[in-house]
């Protein structure tokens, strides 16, 4: 975590508070009180949480709780509710190990590949904060006409089942995918992608769910070999959660995507001609960026169900806060990490056996931009090769945070066969 926050004032201004301070008894008192090298430290660390606690809280009112996923995934970054896509260029696999997990088994093979794509889930990831049109649009440039998908949207029979059945009014954001496979329907696969921070109000969420875990990590940082304690604070980070009420408890996102998940596996729901959800779709898996992705791994590991999270906050310190409780084992079998480099929120509990760290080529100081799910697509699509999917345009568009054009991303497309197009004019309408 960058701790480097310190206030660095103009001179005048710190003549000025110098100034005021002379002419203040009070301030005089105070500035003996308060001097010693110590006491400076402790309020940098008490001014540092305050100052982060209110960015939260003002961050929470801005960005309010009503508004959708449309709004705000257009914020400064110039992100558009779509991609634009560029379908004339590509990534040529570079060939070399550099992430040895670009596809992962064959488990679910998407339509027109041959293997798991890490790539894949990263955008099915990010789709969960589309609305339903914008996400089918997305969907069928990335995957191509061709790919069959059955969308499962608000009004469609399993997904209203279990909003009524719900009661509970936690508002986690979830979209459901179908990718049937006719010539091997035992392959059919679904996909449940859920959304991540979005507001301010789900960062506290996250809070609420991984403070034990963050908290106990950064005091383990502070002792000498401090990982010998790891076991403990497992019984620590339990200990604090007694605290919470079980009311409280119950409220909690990750409950709702679980009762998702059992709703899908019952078989009872039939969807059109007489065929249940689960013999339509006999695999499952949740992927999901950010909260969205520790949510799926918690649900995940509850269930047996196979999760692959982008950027997702883990799970195995404070396994034993969730209800059911989750086993290392669990976590092991069927959970996937997608961590970023210098993005803090993968960091927040330990990673599981399974993950994959990938690049972020982001400015030096701007560790918020590895975070963003774009980057990360970009960075998959750089280093695993494209394989046929279209590259979104905002990985080369100029502006991109230092990502002007002349950098990585743009040099190493490659035209595909009979594009003759000028490379400088892609993306440029
Ligand atoms: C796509 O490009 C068009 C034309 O330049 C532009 O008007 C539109 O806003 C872009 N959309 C996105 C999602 O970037
Ligand atoms: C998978 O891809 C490899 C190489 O591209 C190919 O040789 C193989 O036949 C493919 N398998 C299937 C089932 O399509
Ligand atoms: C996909 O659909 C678009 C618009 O409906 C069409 O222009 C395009 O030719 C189609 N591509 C293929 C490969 O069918
Ligand atoms: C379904 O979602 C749409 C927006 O995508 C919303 O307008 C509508 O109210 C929702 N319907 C139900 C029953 O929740
Ligand atoms: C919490 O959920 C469990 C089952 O999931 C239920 O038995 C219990 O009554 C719930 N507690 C509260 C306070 O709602
Ligand atoms: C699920 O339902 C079908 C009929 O729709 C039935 O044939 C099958 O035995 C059921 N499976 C289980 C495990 O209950
Ligand atoms: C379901 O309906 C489709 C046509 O809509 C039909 O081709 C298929 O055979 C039906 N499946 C079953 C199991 O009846
Ligand atoms: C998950 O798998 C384990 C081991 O196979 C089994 O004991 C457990 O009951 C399963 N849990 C669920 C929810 O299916
Ligand atoms: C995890 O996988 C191992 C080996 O496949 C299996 O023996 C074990 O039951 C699995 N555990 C769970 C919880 O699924
Ligand atoms: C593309 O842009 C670069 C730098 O902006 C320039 O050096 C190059 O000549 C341009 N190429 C073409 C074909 O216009």
């Amino acid at each position: 975590m960058e701790m480097d926050n310190k206030y660095q004032g103009d001179e005048s201004h710190n003549a000025k508070d110098e100034k005021w301070r002379e002419e203040h008894r009070l301030g005089l008192i105070n500035r003996e009180i308060s001097s010693g090298s110590k006491n400076f430290f402790w309020q940098c660390v008490f001014l540092f949480f305050t100052f982060a606690f209110c960015g939260i809280c003002v961050f929470a009112i801005n960005t309010g709780e009503g508004k959708g996923a449309e709004a705000n995934t257009q914020g400064k970054t110039g992100i558009k509710n779509r991609y634009n896509f560029t379908h004339t260029w590509e990534y040529k696999d570079s060939g070399t190990m550099e992430y040895p997990s670009c596809s992962i088994g064959e488990n679910f093979i998407p339509p027109s590949k041959n293997e798991t794509s890490l790539v894949d889930f990263a955008f099915l990831s990010k789709m969960a904060y589309r609305s339903d049109d914008n996400a089918e649009k997305d969907m069928k440039e990335w995957f191509g006409n061709e790919t069959k998908i059955e969308y499962f949207t608000n009004i469609s029979t399993v997904i209203k089942e279990f909003e009524d059945s719900y009661k509970d009014p936690s508002n986690v954001v979830y979209k459901l995918f179908g990718f049937p496979n006719e010539i091997e329907p035992e392959k059919s696969v679904a996909i449940l992608s859920i959304k991540g921070t979005d507001n301010g109000w789900d960062i506290l969420a996250d809070a609420q769910l991984w403070a034990g875990a963050a908290i106990s990590q950064f005091v383990r940082s502070l002792i000498p070999l401090g990982s010998l304690f790891t076991p403990l604070l497992e019984d620590l980070i339990w200990f604090v959660s007694l605290i919470e009420s079980k009311n409280l408890r119950n409220l909690s996102f990750y409950q709702k995507i679980t009762a998702l998940v059992n709703h899908l596996d019952k078989n009872t729901t039939f969807l059109d001609n007489d065929t249940t959800f689960k013999q339509k779709y006999p695999n499952l898996i949740l992927t999901g960026h950010s909260l969205g992705g520790g949510l799926a791994m918690i649900s995940g590991a509850q269930t047996n169900k196979t999760v692959i999270a982008l950027s997702g906050p883990n799970a195995l310190l404070s396994r034993r806060t969730f209800e059911p409780v989750i086993t290392p084992e669990a976590l092991k079998n069927y959970t996937f990490n997608i961590v970023p480099d210098r993005d803090p929120v993968p960091r927040i509990d330990d990673l599981s056996k399974n993950f994959q760290r990938i690049q972020c080529r982001t400015s030096a100081n701007n560790f918020i931009g590895c975070h963003f799910g774009d980057q990360s697509i970009c960075e998959l699509l750089l280093s695993c090769g494209s394989e046929g999917r279209p590259i979104p345009c905002n990985c080369i568009e100029k502006g991109r945070d230092s990502n002007t054009r002349g950098d990585i991303f743009f040099e190493r497309l490659t035209p595909v066969p009979g594009n003759n197009d000028d490379k400088n004019s892609t993306c440029r309408q």
